[in-house]
């Protein structure tokens, strides 16, 4: 099952060999108030429709590395191809639309708005003003049963378990069919068990196509991806395979 045509994005089985995402040289710094090189110059490629995992101690630069690939901000050096178009260099407000248009964000906490019901918190993920009610609720559905959710579509965010509310987040994500989900650290405020449904969840997104960069301590995850990066201390140490 796909939530909408595939057609306007680079899938698996793409007749474009290059990678979904690639970094050359990228790297983060802030110069106020003090100098602090946050993520040195890296290379990094991630093919579309590819599982990575960006492992590595705390305040090592993950969150940073997610932000760079996330477009959330520019990088300080280098070069990011997005699909074999150039970000940096784009304006804040170019980047917002290219976010809102390829990529699904699910953060630590679910940041659900708790006096809505799941599906309205779904439906939040449309980024798309114009689309048409019954589509958007359509789409809201299907994006829930991916997740395995539709039986509580209707129940309160704020009567929803620790599990339950992530798996919203995900739908949420998802809604928009995004070419790229990048998830930081998804399961830390969970349960073993639930951690790991949680992360077979998002693992399971490629089978749709669905890129997913998962930002992540659980050592579960390295079985469950393509491809392990690992940071420290800001300095990319390793990709696998
Ligand atoms: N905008 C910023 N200004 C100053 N320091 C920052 C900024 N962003 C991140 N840092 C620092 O950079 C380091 C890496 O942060 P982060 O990427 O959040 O690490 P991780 O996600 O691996 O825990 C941390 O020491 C953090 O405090
Ligand atoms: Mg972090």
């Amino acid at each position: 099952m796909t939530l909408t045509s595939t057609a306007d994005r680079v899938g698996p089985g793409s007749v474009q060999d290059k990678p979904l995402i690639e970094l050359r040289g990228v790297g983060f710094a802030v110069t106020t108030p003090v100098s602090v090189r946050i993520l040195h110059p890296l290379d990094l490629d991630i093919a579309a429709g590819a599982s990575v995992a960006i492992i590595g101690p705390s305040g090592a630069g993950k969150t940073t590395l997610a932000s760079l690939i996330g477009a959330l901000q520019p990088p300080s050096e280098g070069s990011y191809r997005f699909d074999g178009t150039e970000m940096t260099g784009r304006s804040l407000r170019e980047l917002a639309a290219f976010r809102s248009r390829h990529l699904g964000f699910v953060f630590q906490n679910s940041q659900l708005i708790e006096e809505r019901t799941a599906i309205d918190n779904v439906d939040l993920g449309i980024t798309d003003a114009g689309m048409p009610g019954a589509e958007r609720a359509e789409r809201c559905l299907r994006a829930l049963d991916i997740v395995g959710l539709t039986a509580i579509a209707d129940r309160s965010a704020s009567d929803l378990s620790g599990g339950e509310r992530h798996r919203v987040a995900i739908a949420r994500a998802l809604v928009k069919n995004p070419s790229v989900v990048i998830a930081d650290e998804p399961t830390a405020s969970l349960d073993q068990a639930t951690g790991r449904s949680v992360l077979g969840l998002l693992a399971d997104l490629t089978d749709y196509g669905t890129t997913l960069i998962v930002v992540t301590h659980d050592e579960r995850a390295a079985s469950m991806v393509d491809q392990i990066v690992s940071i420290v201390d800001g300095h990319l140490s390793r990709v696998q395979p």
